[in-house]
């Protein structure tokens, strides 16, 4: 239909997280009319037709699809694409599983994906495409930041913050009050005790910081402190 409106969403995306966020949407009674992947990509996602580059976000919306979703797992390609749907000018709706259990004060943000069993509790805040994974709980007043992603069976305590392009592993824990910086990655299982800087990887129970970000890579912390110690055991070594 050319320049009408179309009521099926278009999910960008086709992996393993699209098909997550596509049974979502059926769950809420929508229907999703394509996936938008790359050109190695199946050809359909859970029997929804899937178009091999971003260049269809702009020709559906001329035949008049208007609603989208970013379906991908990696947080800094759900933010890019993000854009891309926003400039093609499209309403981002929400993934929200009918079996999340949502607090009426919750502040929920555009393009965002619940799971099934999901917890948010008082006064929390989900920012714009941000993913709370199946089971994970978010207690009262935390606010998860645009484009995180707390994946399944994390607990997150009252008044904890996780900054933009965070993610949290599977099973993570975080006591009341924390503040994870943007950008910042908790592995599998960690248990975050104390304040965590943007642009780290911590693991372990606590967490312990074994990366940090230099520019578009993470280096090692390890690699760091000994680049740190040469520098530091040079002007020693020319003494005397
Ligand atoms: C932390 C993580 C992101 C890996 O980061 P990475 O930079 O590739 O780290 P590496 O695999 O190089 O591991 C570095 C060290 O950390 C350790 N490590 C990695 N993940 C760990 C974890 N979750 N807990 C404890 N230690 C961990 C490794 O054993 C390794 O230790 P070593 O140097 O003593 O051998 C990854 O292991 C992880 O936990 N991902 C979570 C995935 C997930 O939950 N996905 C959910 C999708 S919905």
């Amino acid at each position: 239909m050319e320049n009408g409106s179309e009521d099926g969403i278009v999910v960008v995306g086709s992996g393993g997280h699209a098909k997550v966020v596509i049974e979502l949407l059926r769950a809420m009674g929508e229907t999703v009319s394509h996936c938008i992947g790359g050109v190695n990509d199946a050809p359909h996602c859970l029997g929804v037709p899937v178009l091999a580059g971003d260049h269809h976000l702009a020709l559906l919306r001329i035949k008049g699809f208007r609603r989208a979703i970013v379906a991908v797992g990696s947080n800094q390609a759900r933010q890019r694409l993000a854009d891309l749907v926003a400039q093609a000018g499209y309403e981002l709706v929400n993934a929200i599983s009918p079996r999340a259990m949502i607090s009426p004060t919750a502040t929920l943000g555009q393009g965002i994906a619940i799971m099934a069993g999901a917890i948010l509790n008082a006064d929390c805040r989900i920012e714009d495409l941000a993913i709370i994974n199946t089971g994970a709980s978010i207690d009262h007043d935390c606010v998860i930041r645009r484009a995180a992603h707390v994946a399944p069976q994390c607990a997150l305590a009252g008044n904890v913050t996780v900054g933009e392009g965070s993610f949290l592993g599977v099973g993570c824990k975080v006591i009341p009050g924390i503040h994870i910086g943007d950008n910042t990655t908790i592995g599998a299982g960690g248990v975050v005790v104390r304040d965590l800087p943007g642009g780290v990887i911590a693991v372990g129970v606590p967490t312990r910081v074994i990366k940090t970000r230099s520019h578009q890579a993470y280096e090692t912390v390890q690699a760091r402190h000994a680049v740190e110690t040469q520098q530091t055991a040079a002007p020693t070594n020319h003494r005397g």
